[in-house]
């Protein structure tokens, strides 16, 4: 097969907020698979705001991308050819393939997905990366017990509705903080969190007084900066903050803020524990089974953002996740 195969690479380290210029659009060639590989076409591409970490030149869970790079990004593309015997013509796939149409892989890291279950776009969603970073961040991490009070920051995102509904259909009080009225009111009358905050409009310190008046047991951080403050002031004891994410300083050019409310750490006799994912891989089929259960008994409601363009509406589309722009899991789906 020859084709031409158009590419999103890493031109430039961005400073603060990603730019146009940093991004490269190229068009490669695809061949053929070769002996034990298989190609396939890119569907549905994954918006992630650790991408905005994995362009820094510093230590991370992962490589920096390099510079010339193929953008590295979760996707799911369908099979043309293969000659490997796990996957064949038609098969969905899931895995880390990059932001290009066309895709050659030797089948390390890649899932064949059934999309007769869910679609494509739901594999890299809740059955996917983020579904399986609010089950293990609550459940794992955050040691939820029911009956809890939970309060979840990036709360209309895709880990934020998944993190929030997972702590419903565990008999807990649900606090949800996210930017904007709309975003608020599908919380609460969508989702069936039992609270909402806008954090653009409302002082969030305050507002987490009344609708969490005993203490927040489980706080579930996807923003950082001062919304992780303002909660930390209202620890219940041996509360646990689970830092999943830390979204507000992602484009800092000056250091990460960081708490300075942490002492209430030790009033409380509280824990803070970060995470990655991606420890938890050998346990993703059990998250996936949960979460499918609760998806089909109505517990979890999928909100997924779906921008519908071509590789090149790559960069644009990312810097949605830092407008806000989003309402779940943002993915660019290939025409
Ligand atoms: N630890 C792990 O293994 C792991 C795995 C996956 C994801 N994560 C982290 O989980 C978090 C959520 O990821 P996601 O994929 O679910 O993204 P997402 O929540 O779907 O999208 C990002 C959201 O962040 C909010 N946001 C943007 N800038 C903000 C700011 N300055 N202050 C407060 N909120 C801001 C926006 O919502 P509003 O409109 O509400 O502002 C935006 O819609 C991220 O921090 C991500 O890095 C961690």
């Amino acid at each position: 097969m020859s084709a031409t195969n158009r590419q999103i690479r890493l031109a430039a380290r961005p400073v603060g907020e990603v730019e146009s210029d940093d991004w490269e659009h190229c068009s490669g060639t695809v061949d053929d698979p070769g002996p034990g590989r298989f190609a396939g076409r890119t569907r549905v591409i994954s918006l992630d705001p650790a991408m905005r970490g994995w362009l820094d030149d510093r230590p991370s869970y992962l490589p920096p991308v390099g510079i010339g790079e193929v953008m590295r990004a979760g996707s799911v593309i369908e099979v043309t050819t293969s000659n490997h015997p796990g996957f064949r013509p038609g098969d969905h796939v899931v895995g880390t393939f990059g932001v290009q149409e066309y895709v050659v892989s030797d089948g390390k890291g890649a899932m064949k997905i059934d999309t007769s279950l869910a679609p494509p776009s739901t594999y890299l969603g809740a059955l996917g990366m983020p579904g399986m970073t609010a089950y293990f961040g609550l459940l794992d991490v955050g040691a939820l017990k029911d009956g809890e009070t939970v309060v979840v920051s990036g709360a209309a995102g895709a880990v934020g509705t998944i993190a929030g509904q997972i702590a419903k259909a565990k008999g807990c009080r649900v606090v949800g903080i996210a930017g904007g009225p709309q975003k608020c009111a599908m919380l609460t009358d969508e989702l069936g969190f039992d609270a909402a905050i806008d954090y653009r409009t409302e002082d969030v310190r305050k507002a987490l007084r009344r609708h969490a008046p005993e203490g927040i047991d489980v706080y579930f951080d996807n923003v950082g900066g001062d919304i992780l403050d303002a909660a930390l002031t209202r620890l219940a004891m041996h509360a646990r903050v689970v830092i999943c994410g830390a979204i507000s300083q992602y484009n800092n050019d000056t250091p990460v803020k960081g708490p300075s409310n942490y002492l209430s750490l030790l009033v409380r006799r509280a824990r803070m524990e970060g995470f990655v994912v991606f420890d938890y891989a050998q346990r993703y089929a059990q998250a996936a089974q949960d979460i499918s259960a609760w998806i089909g008994a109505g517990r979890i409601k999928v909100k997924e953002h779906v921008v519908r363009g071509t590789v090149d509406d790559f960069p644009e589309t990312l810097q949605m996740l830092f407008r806000g722009e989003n309402v779940g899991k943002l993915v660019l789906e290939l025409a």
